[in-house]
């Protein structure tokens, strides 16, 4: 079965046939909502979204223990998650749409391990490529598909949120290598990693990232409305895609 997260602009997916909706319960706490059952095409899938449905849950909030767990635990056998983020390549502009590659943490203070000690030895997850190949090659195989221009590949910088970055920081992290800047593609990946459930991220790119083209002098929020409303839709037809036998 398919699990899809959604992100800013995707607290919901039209085109999933709901069958019904389960609040599950994990060790960890509670997920960010209940899990939406459904089907789109032939496809069983599981939705949910990782602010709440009403957007109510912040980055550094969200109980990312609870959301992998629970996925986990109803038998969800690969994830895509569908995250907004802004751009630091000149080629990833606001609209783009990205499977980043490779991921650096910037998060502190978040529960990012379900290894809480005293339980079983330590293990040491194998995180080299941090997203799987396969859900990967899925996702761009579908984009191609259906003619929809997805970029292969992209460092995916993950910091704490809520609020955003200095022009100065954005510069220090291309200098480290990143291409793109979210705040929940960590410790998600991570979790999946432990969990050893086969994990890659769609993101699309909201807005320039701080001191990048036109948000040289500030990003407005609003603006971005606009742009996620209609690159959710392009994110829809490869989620459908990905469902077509
Ligand atoms: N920075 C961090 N997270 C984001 C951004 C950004 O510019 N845009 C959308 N999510």
């Amino acid at each position: 079965m398919l699990g899809i997260i959604g992100g800013s602009g995707l607290t919901q997916l039209a085109n999933l046939d709901v069958s019904h909706r389960e609040v599950v319960r994990t060790p960890y706490g509670e997920p960010s909502g209940p899990l939406s059952f459904g089907r789109i095409g032939s496809q069983d899938v599981v939705f949910i979204a990782r602010h709440g449905y009403g957007h109510t849950i912040p980055p550094h909030l969200v109980n990312y223990r609870a959301n992998m767990h629970a996925l986990d635990s109803v038998g969800v056998t690969q994830v895509v998650s569908v995250a907004s983020v802004g751009g630091i390549r000149a080629d990833l502009g606001p609209g783009a749409l990205v499977v980043p590659h490779q991921i650096i943490d910037y998060t502190w203070g978040r529960e990012m391990t379900f290894q809480s000690g005293g339980d079983g030895p330590v293990v040491h997850v194998d995180f080299t490529e941090p997203y799987a190949a396969e859900v990967r090659k899925m996702l761009l195989d579908v984009a191609r598909r259906i003619g929809e221009p997805v970029t292969d590949g992209a460092v995916y910088a993950t910091t704490q949120g809520p609020r955003l970055e200095t022009a100065a920081e954005i510069n220090r992290m291309q200098g480290a290598g990143a291409d793109i800047v979210g705040m929940t593609g960590m410790p998600e990946a991570g979790l999946a990693r432990e969990l050893d459930l086969p994990y890659a991220a769609l993101c699309v790119v909201a807005n320039w990232a701080a001191g990048r083209a036109d948000s040289l002098h500030g990003i407005k929020f609003e603006d971005l409305e606009s742009v996620l409303h209609e690159a959710m839709a392009r994110v829809r037809r490869v989620i459908e895609g990905l469902c077509a036998p």
